[in-house]
């Protein structure tokens, strides 16, 4: 017994040296060139007062904060920038009068604001060279109500985009629609900058999870019906403060067909009226 525990810790010893050298070996690889000549093009862009990026600086971009790499090619999978911007967001009550919210949070009791945000005038394209991210959070930074733009539909291996509150507006693009590994959607925002003049590229995203459209305004949706029914694997879905009614909805809903397997429904702070 105590011979075979020896070996055993012989072995482990053996094979923790290796998995050290492996890893040794792979910081070697620095990230794609291409990739860091995007990443810093995209620091370029943006207004970084809070020095959000100050660690994006040298050749290995694998090393910048908020930016991981895939460990064997060195590309960049997951950008990780969540801002911490509240006022620029700040939901004004009076700019829908559905909310009831304006008890915990109203004019004289606006959330203390911090800095630690970007600011651009718009989402710059360079992000599209990021051709291998699965991961995208630009949450909380301030894209000048820009809208979002269509090359986001082009990072077609991303799992999980949140671009909640980070002051996009106008149309949310049907290209979306083409992210066909998307789990997690989250366009929420306490300002209804953002609309959707059509749901229909709900229908391409078999994989979602997660969607939140919160403070997305869907009063002109065409093809809200396939929000509720065409995403069988959808388990969490918020459409607070929506504008949505009765007239929108209502004729939609049939409890039989909706959404197998939501565990969470939000559609509070709309405009329904009565019985559906
Ligand atoms: C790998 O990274 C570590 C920590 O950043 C550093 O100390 C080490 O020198 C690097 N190894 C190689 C081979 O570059
Ligand atoms: C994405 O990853 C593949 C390997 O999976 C690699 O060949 C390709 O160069 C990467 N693309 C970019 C833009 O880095
Ligand atoms: C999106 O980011 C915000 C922080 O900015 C976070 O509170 C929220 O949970 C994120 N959404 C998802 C679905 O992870
Ligand atoms: C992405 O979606 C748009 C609009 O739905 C479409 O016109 C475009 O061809 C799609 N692009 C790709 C690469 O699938
Ligand atoms: C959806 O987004 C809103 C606003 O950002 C947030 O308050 C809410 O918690 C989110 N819902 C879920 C289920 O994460
Ligand atoms: C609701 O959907 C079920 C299943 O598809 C169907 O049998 C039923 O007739 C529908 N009810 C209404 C009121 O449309």
């Amino acid at each position: 017994m105590r011979g075979m525990g020896f070996h055993l810790i012989f072995a482990s010893i053996f094979s923790l040296t290796t998995i050290h050298r492996c890893l040794g070996a792979q910081n070697m690889s620095l990230c794609n060139e291409a990739e860091r000549l995007s990443l810093f093009k995209f620091k370029e862009s943006v207004y970084d007062e809070s020095g959000m990026l100050s660690s994006w600086v040298g050749s290995d971009c694998c090393q910048w904060s908020g930016v991981h790499c895939d460990a064997a090619t060195g590309s960049v999978v997951s950008l990780r920038l969540t801002g911490q911007n509240i006022w620029n967001n700040y939901y004004f009550p009076e700019s829908n009068p559905a909310d009831e919210d304006s008890s915990t949070e109203n004019e004289d009791n606006y959330p203390v604001g911090q800095d630690c945000y970007l600011i651009s005038k718009e989402l710059d394209s360079s992000l599209a060279e990021l051709r291998n991210l699965t991961y995208l959070d630009l949450s909380g930074n301030d894209f000048g109500k820009s809208p979002i733009p269509e090359f986001i539909g082009s990072l077609k291996w991303l799992s999980y985009l949140n671009l909640s509150n980070a002051g996009f507006s106008g149309i949310i693009p049907s290209h979306i629609g083409n992210l066909s590994k998307l789990e997690i959607l989250d366009l929420s925002a306490r300002n209804q900058y953002l609309w959707a003049d059509d749901m229909a590229w709900v229908f391409s995203l078999s994989l979602l999870k997660h969607l939140n459209l919160s403070g997305v305004d869907l009063i002109r949706a065409q093809n809200i019906d396939m929000v509720l029914y065409m995403i069988p694997s959808l388990v969490e879905l918020s459409l607070s403060r929506c504008s949505l009614n009765n007239a929108r909805l209502g004729p939609y809903l049939n409890l039989s067909r909706l959404l197998p397997n939501i565990q969470y429904l939000d559609l509070s702070k709309n405009f329904f009226q009565g019985p559906f």
